[in-house]
């Protein structure tokens, strides 16, 4: 098939055929943003190009989690309109910045209005005081250099994830096959659309070329790795969504060893590094040799409530390799330079004002309050007898319902006592009979969401 691009000349929105029936859901972050819509296009009029669709798109299975979470949630409001819904579904942050961050991201803001204080594009990797800053607060002693350092709008968005599972799809040549854990369906999705996955089967709903890995609490959330496929990229979340098990020294070094052996790299995921209380890796550059096999993609999301605001980052250390001996952060600097114009300025003065002294002593108050509702929601499923896993490392909450589809379960939460919560089966066949629980919300919801789970299952 042949692809001819016209540079210079950008389809316009008028030229757009379609005009969807637009039916609004309520959003994945807030009412503002209503707009994980579904479009259904019942009478399609219009003009038909000659462009076809990339087949791609039409592998992935019903549409993202989320958008199908706010679609129940809608479909819930319009049946019980005086419900006092509790949100602990979609894992967005609830408490505000704390004041020192805001400023920062003011000052900056105001200073574009005067002529000393303009600022325009700034380098597609970000501002270097920031890179540095990231590399000290978050990888002092384990050899991460600013340089390294790529910032971002966010570890999912076009230049997190996206651009890596973008990089596995452009830069990594061959077949690549990724190796999930059950996690942020945004990997599996990604890889799809960028064509390294084979057919799904519908029976089990797995694709093809995908090697998925079961971490439960029956293997301490950890694939049994002497009975592994090698495959060239490996994704790997640490203190992992949805289970919130954060990987233990011993399993990470066994990874690397994995990687190493395989000639695979891995795609470490440490979006809740903030959240771990006990002494499991931070990082996966704790590990030794973990710089020549692994990319850590994070985030100022969950660390500093920035789910609005926008940040992330990427580390590419100049020792991994591909098997050619040609650096990998060479191509990934050229992706970024190409598909990236940088993160907002705002953005990246607050990213600073968080990795000062007060501003991260501010936000570790911050994390210690989602800790304590996780801890609050917790111990009502534990006084009940069910078995809960995650909450200390990560504000998530793994809960088993043995014997039940985790659709069913979250349908009898959200019915019976009005919350909304994550069914397991969303992040893989793996998920099924578990329910995430999130445990970002406000102290009063927290507390009233631990009455009524007592109520429906005592
Ligand atoms: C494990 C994990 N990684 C990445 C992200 C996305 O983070 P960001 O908001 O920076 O795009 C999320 C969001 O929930 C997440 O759970």
């Amino acid at each position: 098939m042949q692809y001819s691009l016209l540079l210079s000349c950008i389809c316009i929105p008028h030229a757009v055929p379609l005009q969807p029936k637009r039916i609004w859901t309520s959003s994945k972050f807030n009412n503002e943003k209503r707009s994980a819509d579904r479009l259904i296009c019942n009478n399609i009029r219009g003009h038909c190009t000659r462009v076809p669709r990339n087949v791609n798109m039409e592998k992935l299975q019903s549409g993202y989690l989320f958008p199908e979470i706010c679609m129940r949630e809608f479909e819930h409001s319009q049946k019980h309109p005086h419900a006092k819904l509790i949100r602990l579904g979609i894992g967005d942050t609830t408490e505000p910045i704390p004041d020192i961050i805001t400023s920062a991201m003011v000052e900056h803001a105001r200073a574009l209005s005067t002529v000393e204080g303009y600022k325009g594009y700034g380098a597609e990797q970000g501002n270097m005081a920031l890179r540095m800053a990231i590399a000290l607060r978050f990888y002092r002693g384990v050899g991460v250099k600013g340089n390294e350092v790529f910032v971002s709008d966010g570890a999912q968005n076009a230049s997190g994830i996206e651009r890596v599972s973008g990089c596995t799809g452009s830069i990594f040549s061959g077949n690549s096959s990724p190796f999930f854990q059950e996690s942020l369906p945004a990997y599996i999705d990604s890889s799809i659309i960028v064509g390294q996955a084979g057919k799904p089967q519908d029976e089990t709903g797995k694709y093809e070329n995908i090697v998925y890995m079961k971490c439960g609490p029956e293997n301490n959330f950890f694939p049994d790795l002497s009975t592994t496929s090698r495959t060239d990229i490996i994704f790997f979340c640490s203190p992992n969504n949805p289970t919130g098990y954060a990987a233990s020294r011993q399993q990470l070094q066994q990874l690397v060893e994995f990687a190493k052996a395989n000639g695979s790299i891995i795609i470490y995921d440490s979006a809740y590094a903030s959240y771990i209380s006990d002494d499991s890796p931070r990082s996966i550059y704790e590990i030794p040799g973990a710089k020549e096999v692994a990319i850590e993609v994070s985030s100022f999301s969950k660390f500093a409530g920035f789910t609005g605001v926008r940040l992330g980052w990427t580390v590419v250390p100049e020792e991994l390799l591909y098997m050619n001996r040609y650096p990998v952060i060479k191509d990934y600097n050229r992706i970024v330079c190409t598909c990236f114009n940088g993160a907002s300025s705002v953005a990246q003065a607050g990213g600073l004002a968080c990795l000062s002294r007060e501003g991260f002593r501010a936000l570790s108050a911050v994390i210690d309050y989602y800790k304590g509702n996780a801890e609050i929601i917790g111990g009502a499923f534990a006084s009940l007898g069910m078995k809960v896993y995650g909450g200390k490392n990560a504000p998530y909450l793994w809960v088993h319902f043995p014997g039940m589809s985790s659709w069913d379960v979250f349908g009898e939460m959200l019915d019976k006592a009005h919350i909304l919560t994550v069914p397991g089966r969303g992040f893989g066949p793996g998920g099924e009979e578990f329910v995430r629980v999130s445990a970002f919300g406000h102290r009063e919801s927290i507390l009233e969401a631990s009455r009524r789970l007592k109520n429906l299952y005592k």
